[in-house]
C-alpha cells in the first residue's frame, strides 16, 4: 500500500478523541476516498476496527473488518443502535488508538444496527460476538470515547503516563 495513503491515527489521550463526531451529510467522493484511506490504515496497522474519530475526522463513520482472512470489510455511515441485548459480557479489547494495552470491558453480545453503507444505502445489522463488540467500540469513538475510559481512574492514570511517556520516547528517537 502507497504510504501518502495512510492516516495517522490519534492517541491516547489526545484531547482529540474525545471530539464528539456529527453526522455524515452525503456519501460523496470525499467520504468514498476516506473510506479507502481508512481500510488502508486499519489494514496496515492489523486492526479490526477504525472510527474516522481515531484519524481527526469528525464525522459518524467507521470501518470494520473482524475477518480471519482480512476480505470482509464493513462500513458504518451514521450508524445507530436500534436494539442492544441486556445480556452483557466482559472481554478483552485493545485500540488502535491506545497501542500496546488490553484490558477487560463489558459489551452487549448482540446489536442491531442502521447505518448507511459505503455507497450511501440504508442497511440494518444483526450483530454478535466479535462484530457485535467491535461496533459497539468504534461507536464509542464517534461519541468522544475510548474504551479505557470504562476502566478504574486508577489503570486510567496508568495508561496515560505509560503512553506518553512511550510518545515521548518515539519522539526523541
Ligand atoms: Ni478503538
Amino acid at each position: 500500500m502507497n504510504q501518502s495513503t495512510l492516516l495517522d491515527i490519534l492517541r491516547y489521550p489526545d484531547p482529540r478523541l474525545h471530539t464528539v463526531a456529527r453526522p455524515v451529510a452525503a456519501v460523496d467522493d470525499r467520504i468514498r476516498g476516506l473510506i479507502e484511506r481508512m481500510f488502508a490504515t486499519m489494514y496496515d496497522a492489523s486492526g479490526i476496527g477504525l472510527a474516522a474519530t481515531q484519524v481527526d475526522v469528525h464525522e459518524r463513520l467507521v470501518v470494520i473488518d473482524v475477518s480471519e482472512e482480512r476480505n470482509q470489510p464493513m462500513v458504518l455511515i451514521n450508524p445507530e443502535i436500534e436494539w442492544a441485548s441486556p445480556e452483557k459480557r466482559k472481554g478483552e479489547e485493545g485500540c488502535l488508538s491506545v497501542p500496546g494495552i488490553y484490558d477487560g470491558v463489558e459489551r452487549s453480545l448482540a446489536v442491531r444496527v442502521r447505518a448507511l453503507d459505503g455507497e450511501g444505502h440504508p442497511r440494518v445489522i444483526e450483530a454478535e460476538g466479535m462484530l457485535a463488540v467491535c461496533i459497539q467500540h468504534e461507536m464509542d469513538h464517534l461519541m468522544g470515547k475510548v474504551f479505557v475510559e470504562y476502566l478504574s481512574s486508577l489503570k486510567q492514570g496508568r495508561i496515560k503516563s505509560k503512553l506518553v511517556k512511550a510518545q515521548r520516547e518515539a519522539m526523541r528517537s
